[in-house]
């Protein structure tokens, strides 16, 4: 197969006087993984569109492939490389397209990747992305055929490195040029995520992220808040805090300073030093509960604010206190205890037992009316006896979450796990266990949607369900059929279907906050009608 989508490049002269090219070239952008993900694509979209570059929605013709990449677990990986071994069949065949991989895959493989995959043009960790166009530029200018200036660009291997990074503060800078991009953004460009944190300083021994985002580094409060604000004024009302541990966030002012004065991200103090940081006498110091008071009150426009991912060992009384008397922040918590079991709570290194995972659970149920509580378990730990699962199902039973993202654990290179520990609980007991906890979990989500029917809750409309969608393929005669199906969130992220209200386009719903009477409910979601008769706008 000849690849005709370079033809105007056939001369084999790609140089141009601008990054994205004569015309604009062509970028298709693939997303895996994690909300940060998500965000960084953002970022890169943004970035290389205000230098000319185009994105489209069809790998097929495409001057550049980007794949942002995930290495939580193998799986993840596993989509990536059948992709690019795609992508090289294609070039094979004649194509031209120029194919990157970014993200933590490029950080973790890095050179060796390009070494078994010729055809991969360029790659640049998660810590690097400042620097995509000009090693995107490298690329277009390059002989594609020769591979001359390949280059694997890995930051955050070293922690020293991501730490100097942090006080360069370039990275800093790419989400502070944010050029947010309404037609994009999700429900109607209405909902944005905002970096707090990044980078990972817990170093659970199953988890790859704190070798590939590097150690945690904390955002200038201001930075954020303008960051809100600026999204706000663009029409955004529901944002979503992002960090790896996210209520760890502190930063000390008057410590990181450029040499005109200005605040920098700072690197985290490290586990121990968070409570001292906070004690430590004469400094002013901005904490997570702080940055999420400032934000509620200085940009009352948004009128959802979550944040994600919580740690349950530090999340202060403070934090749920500004929660409870902030009524446009969500009370919601995304708070993964991976395990239900000491023993293996203690060989994941996640730094608390079970009944302190349970006293943070009491407190915020304590402190926060209908509090709804998400997290994650991870199944098939390296020496997780039944005795173990059965802890882990006991511990699903008395949160009684309202939902769990139940993973088989993958070893991953780079870790301590994979290094200490033998994988040496079968697949197939892996599959088992994930079944039986899918299962248990579907019965208490449905029992947690059941408290709801009758209620009348707000729901913040993102999309045409799935189902209308699979039913009616032309988006454009959708609103006129009377049974589409809207979805959206509660403040407490249940998922909640309602019929789109005659007269109303799905567009003139999507991005809307509307009170919705909840009349059934399932494992899944919640249903029901309008509340009131939605105004046009
Ligand atoms: N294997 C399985 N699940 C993992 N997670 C992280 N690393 C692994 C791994 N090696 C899960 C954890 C984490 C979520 C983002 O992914 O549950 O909270
Ligand atoms: Fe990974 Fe643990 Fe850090 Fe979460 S807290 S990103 S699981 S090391």
């Amino acid at each position: 197969m000849i690849d005709t989508r370079r033809q105007d490049d056939a001369s084999g002269d790609r140089r141009s006087d601008q990054p994205g090219g004569r015309g604009g070239k062509s970028v298709y952008l693939e997303t895996f993984g994690c909300q940060m993900n998500e965000l960084d694509s953002e970022l890169v979209r943004g970035q290389l569109t205000a230098l000319g570059y185009r994105f489209i929605d069809e790998p097929g013709d495409a001057d550049v492939i980007l794949y942002n990449t995930c290495s939580v677990r193998e799986q993840a990986e596993n989509k990536v490389l059948s992709r690019v071994g795609r992508v090289g069949i294609e070039k094979k065949d004649g194509s031209a397209v120029v194919l990157g991989v970014i993200g933590c895959m490029a950080e973790r493989e890095g050179a060796s990747m390009m070494t078994r995959y010729p055809q991969i043009d360029l790659m640049c960790g998660p810590g690097e992305l400042d620097r995509l166009p000009m090693l995107l530029d490298n690329a277009m200018k390059t002989d594609a055929v020769e591979h001359a200036d390949r280059i694997a660009l890995q930051g955050n291997r070293t922690r020293r490195t991501s730490t100097l990074a942090a006080a360069e503060d370039d990275l800093e800078m790419l989400d502070l040029s944010r050029a947010f991009d309404p037609d994009r953004a999700a429900a109607g460009g209405r909902s944005a995520y905002v970096r707090i944190t990044r980078g990972c300083n817990k170093f659970c021994t199953y988890c790859v992220v704190p070798h590939t985002r590097g150690a945690e580094v904390h955002r200038p409060p201001d930075h954020i808040v303008d960051e809100c604000r600026r999204l706000a004024d663009q029409g955004v009302i529901e944002i979503t805090l992002l960090g790896q541990t996210v209520n760890h966030y502190i930063y000390t002012h008057g410590t990181s300073l450029t040499v005109d004065g200005r605040e920098m991200p700072q690197v985290g103090p490290g586990l121990k030093a968070f409570r001292e940081t906070n004690a430590a006498a004469g400094q002013r110091v901005t904490t997570f509960a702080d940055l999420l008071h400032r934000i509620h009150e200085e940009v009352p426009a948004i009128e959802r604010l979550r944040f994600v991912t919580s740690y349950p060992r530090d999340f202060t009384d403070d934090a749920l206190a500004v929660m409870a008397a902030s009524p446009r922040i969500c009370n919601y918590l995304h708070v993964p205890a991976q395990s239900g079991s000491n023993r293996m709570l203690k060989a994941m290194n996640r730094g608390y037992t079970v009944e302190e995972y349970l006293e943070f659970i009491d407190r915020a149920r304590a402190a926060l009316d209908d509090v709804s509580i998400a997290g994650d378990i991870i199944v098939g730990f390296p020496g997780e006896t039944e005795e173990d699962f059965e802890a882990t199902k006991e511990l699903i039973r008395r949160v009684r979450f309202k939902n769990n993202f139940i993973f088989k654990y993958s070893p991953r290179p780079g870790t301590v796990a994979i290094n200490r520990f033998d994988d040496d609980v079968p697949f197939e007991v892996k599959r088992r266990r994930n079944n039986e906890l899918l299962e248990l979990q579907a019965e208490i989500s449905a029992e947690v949607h059941r408290e709801y029917v009758g209620r009348t809750v707000d729901v913040f409309v993102e999309q045409v369900s799935r189902r209308s969608q699979a039913r009616q393929g032309n988006v454009e005669l959708r609103w006129q059929q009377p049974q589409v199906q809207m979805t959206g969130r509660t403040a407490g992220d249940l998922i909640t279907a309602f019929d789109l209200p005659a007269g109303f386009s799905p567009d003139e719903m999507i991005g809307r906050i509307v009170p919705i009477t909840v009349t059934s409910s399932g494992p899944l979601l919640l249903t029901g009608h309008p509340a009131e008769s939605p105004v046009p706008q």
